[in-house]
């Protein structure tokens, strides 16, 4: 007999669900990374299946391999000039669509596809819903050369900071670079934040993304709820 989901898991497949119902034929679609998007990459698989023509752009080598095994067309994103709608996750959402993204270390790519999608569609599951951004630490992707640099940059603006490490080693993105998680506390305004960390010389990109979603789509119970821009 088929396991039964746990809440999480049927909130974060249910607002995938919803969310590739946006998707119309000839379309190219972004394909997020993590667990959440792993269902919407499933039922994007689905539609190719059907005989949709979609092509795609994934924002991590694992998120490619994926949707090789299932058959979607892929792009290079240095090739497309736009893409239609992206479907992600994210690691914390605020009601006014800021993000904290790159729990799983794949923030630069997830950045690059989402400033080119005329529609970045977030699908969470309700734990993910906060009213301050700022528990989930920021990931910081940063070029190994500026590590020190960085750092304390960092810290002078009032984190605290833990380079990420993976199975005791330090770990790598896709890109060949570090993460530094970033304890900031809570944030009254991330906007300001955003800023001060593009102006860091060797943070290639960091995990707090403004006016980038167009929607959240979110898992609560067996309902889904939409929150959208303005
Ligand atoms: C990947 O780097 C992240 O930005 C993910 O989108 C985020 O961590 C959400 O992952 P889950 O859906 O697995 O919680």
């Amino acid at each position: 007999m088929e396991k039964q989901m746990n809440w999480s898991e049927q909130e974060k497949k249910n607002a995938a669900l919803e969310a590739v119902k946006q998707i119309k034929d000839n379309q190219i679609i972004g394909l997020g990374t993590g667990s959440t998007a792993f269902y919407a990459i499933q039922a994007v698989g689905e539609l190719v299946k059907s005989g949709m023509h979609l092509q795609a752009v994934a924002t991590s080598v694992h998120t490619e391999e994926l949707a090789a095994e299932l058959g979607i067309k892929l792009l290079k994103p240095e090739e497309v000039e736009v893409i239609d709608i992206t479907i992600d996750g994210a690691d914390e959402f605020d009601s006014a669509l800021n993000l904290i993204k790159g729990g799983g270390g794949a923030l630069f790519r997830e950045k690059i596809v989402a400033s080119l999608s005329k529609k970045e569609i977030i699908i969470a599951d309700s734990s993910k819903l906060v009213n301050k951004l700022g528990k989930f630490k920021i990931p910081v992707e940063v070029v190994p050369f500026g590590l020190s640099y960085v750092k304390q940059q960092l810290e002078k603006s009032g984190a605290t900071c833990y380079l990420r490490k993976r199975d005791d080693k330090v770990f790598l993105t896709d890109n060949h670079n570090y993460i530094i998680d970033a304890d900031f506390g809570l944030l009254d305004n991330p906007a300001p934040l955003a800023e001060t960390l593009n102006q860091i010389e060797g943070v290639v990109a960091h995990g707090l993304f403004i006016h980038l979603a167009t929607q959240v789509i979110m898992g609560k119970g067996d309902q889904v709820v939409v929150y959208a821009g303005n």
